[in-house]
């Protein structure tokens, strides 16, 4: 990649997304940059993956445009999605290949020349070296994060989309995850990932959204959130501890609700 640094990578801009008559997503606009690891936070079906696959093309937005690396992903599907790499469900993985085949499979869908030396420190890369003939469905779930992740980003796409990447791992799974995501920032990749963690925001998110009903209603450094809404009434009665965390904001701005 040889983007100068900063440079925006992801523009989504007045973007809805319709199911018939229900509107998902309406009329949300976002930037994530180069480097920037960018987090969509919302309660259930704020309307997060339903932006998630507007952007990867996988469904037609009513309105608003999208850029990835300068591509409309409307106008120019296959150049934009070149550059996108989508964390797959660990579902969506034929069961019967083992490890090898899986990589091997997805670099030929990818278009990568994957020679033996590559392939060997990918494998080495995930700590998965003597797992190599292993089926998928028999590794551990923190092991098949790892695969999934190094397969969405096989192309070294600049923008990397992650949906909800860490739910279900155990603490040193994801601790181990957010490191990958970090060296992904590192490399100049910008994440665009979903989260159910208020933790996982303030731990590795450059900055975050927070998405309802469709809308973006905040988007900001997640410090930043803390400090504009320390005064906020609503967000001051749902505080717990005295102290306003960002779980505060999120719940002092999407209401105590539970969604189903
Ligand atoms: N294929 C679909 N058909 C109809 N409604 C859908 C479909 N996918 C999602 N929805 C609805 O759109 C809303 C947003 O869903 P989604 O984008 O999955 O939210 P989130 O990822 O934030 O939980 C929800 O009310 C959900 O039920
Ligand atoms: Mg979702």
């Amino acid at each position: 990649m040889n983007n100068q640094p900063g440079t925006s990578i992801l523009q989504v801009d007045g973007l809805s997304v319709s199911y018939g008559l229900f509107k998902a997503v309406s009329g949300a606009g976002f930037e994530v940059a180069e480097g920037e690891i960018f987090g969509l936070l919302g309660p259930n079906g704020a309307g997060k993956t339903s932006t998630l696959s507007a952007i990867e093309g996988l469904l037609k937005p009513q309105a608003g445009n999208i850029f990835v690396a300068g591509y409309n992903v409307q106008k120019q599907p296959l150049h934009a999605r070149a550059n996108i790499g989508v964390q797959l469900q660990a579902t969506s993985f034929q069961p019967e290949l083992n490890l090898t085949e899986i990589i091997k499979l997805y670099a030929g869908i990818y278009g990568v020349d994957l020679t033996k030396d590559k392939l060997q420190n990918i494998l080495q890369d995930i700590k998965l070296e003597s797992a190599s003939s292993k089926r998928f469905g028999q590794l551990s779930g923190g092991q098949q994060q790892r695969v999934s992740l190094v397969i969405a980003t096989i192309h070294d796409p600049v923008l990397v989309l992650l949906d909800e990447p860490t739910t279900g791992l155990d603490p040193q799974s994801r601790r181990q995850l957010w490191e990958r995501i970090e060296g992904m920032k590192a490399r100049g990749h910008a994440v665009l990932l979903t989260t159910h963690s208020m933790e996982e925001a303030e731990a590795v998110c450059d900055r975050i959204a927070i998405m309802d009903h469709g809308k973006v209603i905040a988007i900001d450094t997640p410090e930043a959130l803390v400090n504009i809404h320390r005064n906020d009434p609503e967000v001051i009665s749902v505080s717990r501890k005295g102290k306003i965390t960002l779980e505060d904001v999120f719940i002092g701005l999407t209401g105590r609700t539970v969604r189903a």
